[in-house]
């Protein structure tokens, strides 16, 4: 069921009665294996999902589940432990219900990270890339029905949703770090079931180098109501059908966490730069 304007509205006056005159910028959805940056925020207010009005609860494995605001490498923030999948039995207005109201505390700019496969064959796992595009293929929107202009208009424009400022930035910040950064697009694949390597042939064949099973919702909704946005994925498995073994949770599990250190340091840089 979509919400109405009251309803963000009242989620968004909640929050600010936990936050005070705190005025983040940067709104942080964390993916797999990086929760923990968020205990690297400073002078942090936690607000916990099952309190704020009309929010859904995460479920997925190492998500958290709350919202926590303070600083983190300069930059006010509100940081995501933990989203919503549309797998987990979340319509997608559900899943990217956060990022309105981010929008409604002052949040201007959505840093998004995900765990993907790699659908690239040039690749390896490990490999971190700069979403550039992304793919929704046949997925429902997460704007359909009434439009809500307070938010932004009927047909919004997607030509350049992943910001080219910042993606330029983020190219600065992988040089000056050392950090190899791929550039791609990511293609959305609401899951829970890993996709079949036919699945993954026919992806390849459309421009795909990435596949998940989140990010896109919450982007197409930032980018309806005027967010810029910056998002990665780190590629923690080849995707079905290019290596001869079966995919796995824990898998993707093992190489985000291996992987936290390289992608923290990346990210910390990026918000200095924003
Ligand atoms: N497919 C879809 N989502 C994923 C994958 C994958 O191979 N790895 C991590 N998230």
């Amino acid at each position: 069921m979509p919400y109405t304007f009251a309803q963000y509205q009242e989620s968004a006056d909640f929050i600010r009665s936990r936050i005070g005159d705190f005025q983040p910028r940067v709104a942080m959805i964390l993916g797999s294996g990086l929760g923990f940056l968020g205990d690297r925020v400073e002078n942090p207010v936690a607000v916990s999902y099952r309190d704020i009005p009309h929010f859904k609860v995460s479920t997925a494995p190492g998500h958290k589940g709350q919202l926590l605001f303070g600083t983190l490498a300069g930059q006010k923030v509100a940081v995501m432990q933990g989203r919503m999948h549309h797998y987990e039995g979340y319509s997608y207005e559900d899943v990217s219900y956060a990022v309105r109201v981010l929008r409604l505390l002052g949040c201007d700019t959505l840093l998004v990270t995900n765990a993907a496969g790699c659908v690239n064959t040039a690749w390896k796992a490990g490999d971190l890339m700069l979403i550039t595009d992304h793919m929704k293929l046949f997925l429902e929107s997460p704007l359909r029905g009434e439009n809500l202009e307070e938010f932004g208009p009927r047909f919004p424009d997607s030509s350049h949703l992943y910001t080219p400022a910042l993606c330029d930035a983020a190219r600065q910040a992988a040089q000056a770090l050392d950090i190899p950064l791929r550039e791609g697009v990511y293609c959305y694949f609401p899951g829970p079931q890993f996709e079949t390597p036919a699945e993954i042939r026919a992806f390849r064949t459309l421009g795909a180098d990435a596949v998940g099973m989140s990010t896109v919702p919450e982007v197409i909704t930032a980018g309806h109501c005027g967010m810029q946005v910056l998002g990665f994925t780190l590629l923690t498995n080849m995707a079905a059908g290019i290596l001869d073994q079966p995919l796995s949770g824990e898998e993707v599990m093992e190489a985000a966490n291996a992987a936290s250190e390289k992608f923290s340091s990346l990210l910390l840089d990026c918000l200095k730069r924003m």
